[in-house]
């Protein structure tokens, strides 16, 4: 951070919240937190669930002018009554850190990026560290949305994985699931992947973070069970989540290279 600044680029986040859904909140305190841990300025816009979408896209079309904010993300969901899309749509795709844009999205099918959503980077940073090689392996990513499942199984096809999407109307998902070399899960359902659908010896990512109603955190994983059979597993929590906050720190730095932002 130290060598950015010398040469006058300094990344600041600016975090927008719309209401006061507490799983929001917490993540936009994590992200926050972790801003201040690698010495990146960040700043939060906790707007009112009553907000409008005019409101809200006026604020994003002010800090797409600053020239002292490289990065710009609105926490999802948001209210209703406010278009995600739209949201999505007004974020400068210079300053988009999750990579949400359809100019993003299609750089990312295209495989020439600079911004990766953060989830799916995550994921593959944690099979990278781990020394495993995507190459020519069964890869089953459970779950097809925008935010994880679709870039996910992109990610690992450039990286020549054999790619396979399950979602809910998949036949026989555990006959899916058995063939995944690597398995991705990510449906936001508690404990929806149980050891019996795992490959011995599979590498498990578990995506989800589920709230139970005793308060605690749960995979989509049965880790318990799953465990037993993977040869490699990531936990719920301290698995993707805190990698999740680590690429949007990585992100936010690439724009303030890409913004020069000073
Ligand atoms: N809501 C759940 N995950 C995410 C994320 O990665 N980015 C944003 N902006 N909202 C989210």
């Amino acid at each position: 951070m130290a060598k950015l600044k010398e040469k006058g680029i300094n990344p600041g986040l600016a975090v927008i919240i719309v209401g006061d859904d507490p799983a929001s909140r917490v993540y936009v305190n994590n992200k926050k937190k972790a801003c201040e841990y690698c010495g990146i300025k960040s700043e939060e816009y906790a707007l009112p669930e009553g907000t409008t979408q005019e409101e809200l896209l006026k604020l994003i079309e002010e800090l797409n002018g600053r020239d002292d904010i490289s990065g710009i993300l609105c926490q999802l969901p948001v209210p209703e009554h406010i278009s995600e899309e739209a949201v999505i749509n007004a974020i400068d795709p210079k300053k988009d850190v999750d990579a949400f844009h359809p100019v993003n999205v299609g750089k990312i099918m295209v495989g020439n990026y600079d911004f990766v959503p953060c989830t799916p980077a995550g994921v593959m940073e944690l099979i990278h560290e781990s020394g495993i090689d995507v190459s020519g392996k069964e890869c089953v990513v459970v779950g097809r949305s925008n935010i994880v499942g679709k870039p996910q199984a992109m990610l690992l096809l450039h990286e020549n994985g054999t790619v396979t999407i399950c979602h809910s109307r998949t036949k026989d998902l555990a006959e899916k699931t058995k063939n995944a070399d690597i398995l991705v899960a990510a449906v936001g359902k508690p404990n929806f992947i149980t050891g019996d659908m795992i490959k011995p010896g599979a590498v498990v990512i578990d995506v989800g973070i589920n709230r139970m109603p005793d308060k605690k955190l749960c995979g989509d994983v049965e880790f318990e069970t799953a465990e037993k059979i993977a040869g490699a597993i990531t936990p719920v929590p301290g698995g993707v989540g805190p990698m999740t906050i680590a690429m949007l720190m990585k992100n936010t730095v690439k724009a303030a290279i890409v913004n020069k932002t000073k």
